[in-house]
């Protein structure tokens, strides 16, 4: 669907015949947008409930975004899947993205527990690189959920990743993709390295942040 909508330019020329070729992957976004909506509120939910019963928010804030037509079909491309709406929905799992950044570690797992409960919820897929960083650093929480979306002639099932990170380490991510982009580095390792050395010193000052606040509580 996708490769028919742009392999014949001319349709630009016939507006209407582009609008209907893009009609279903128009409306899968959509669905991906619902889907997204309803895990936000949900963490919402969560964080004003928290609020009553321990005057504590578990997150600072929450980011939403749909992947844009050029990354899917880039991504698509990249790993070999067949390009049409159907393989979107089967192959990749990070259409709708939300992110959750917290102040404290302990609330990533309180929040992430409290969402995977939910009785509409299904969880797919639960990677721990807060436990388990990855060779760079990187440290986050990610999980990739399943949420029925409710619409006028049914419901439909989609999928949503979700990424936990803390103040510090959603600091760290932001550089590390921007050096990740960037092609004139002159001294690559010696910059990998340095990331390597705050990702754990980021790590530390989460838990000595954290203690102070279990010692508080
Ligand atoms: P993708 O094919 O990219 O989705 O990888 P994956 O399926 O192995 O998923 P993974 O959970 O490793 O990563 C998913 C997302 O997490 C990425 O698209 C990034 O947003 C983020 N991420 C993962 N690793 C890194 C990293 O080393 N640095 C930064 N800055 N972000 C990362
Ligand atoms: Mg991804």
């Amino acid at each position: 669907m996708l490769e028919s909508s742009f392999d014949n330019l001319a349709s630009i020329e016939h507006p209407e015949y582009l609008l209907e070729k893009m009609q279903p992957f128009l409306e899968l976004m959509v669905y991906y947008h619902c889907a997204m909506l309803e895990i936000k509120t949900k963490l919402e939910v969560l964080d004003k409930g928290l609020a009553l019963r321990s005057s504590r928010n578990p997150f600072e804030s929450i980011k939403c975004r749909l992947k844009s037509p050029r990354s899917i079909v880039e991504k698509l491309r990249r790993k070999g899947y067949p390009l049409n709406i159907g393989s979107i929905e089967e192959n990749l799992n990070d259409i709708a993205g939300v992110r959750v950044i917290c102040s404290f570690p302990d609330d990533i797992y309180d929040l992430a527990d409290s969402l995977c409960a939910q009785d509409d919820i299904k969880v797919l897929s639960r990677k721990d690189y807060i436990r388990d960083p990855k060779p760079n650093g990187y440290r986050s929480l990610h999980l990739v959920l399943q949420i029925p979306i409710f619409l006028s002639d049914g419901k439909k099932e989609m999928r949503v990743e979700v990424q936990f990170r803390t103040i510090a380490m959603d600091f760290w991510a932001s550089l590390e993709h921007k050096v990740k982009y960037k092609k004139d580095i002159q001294n690559p390792d010696q910059v990998a390295e340095e990331l390597h050395q705050c990702a754990e010193a980021i790590s530390q000052l989460d838990q000595r942040m954290q203690d102070i606040r279990n010692n508080i509580a």
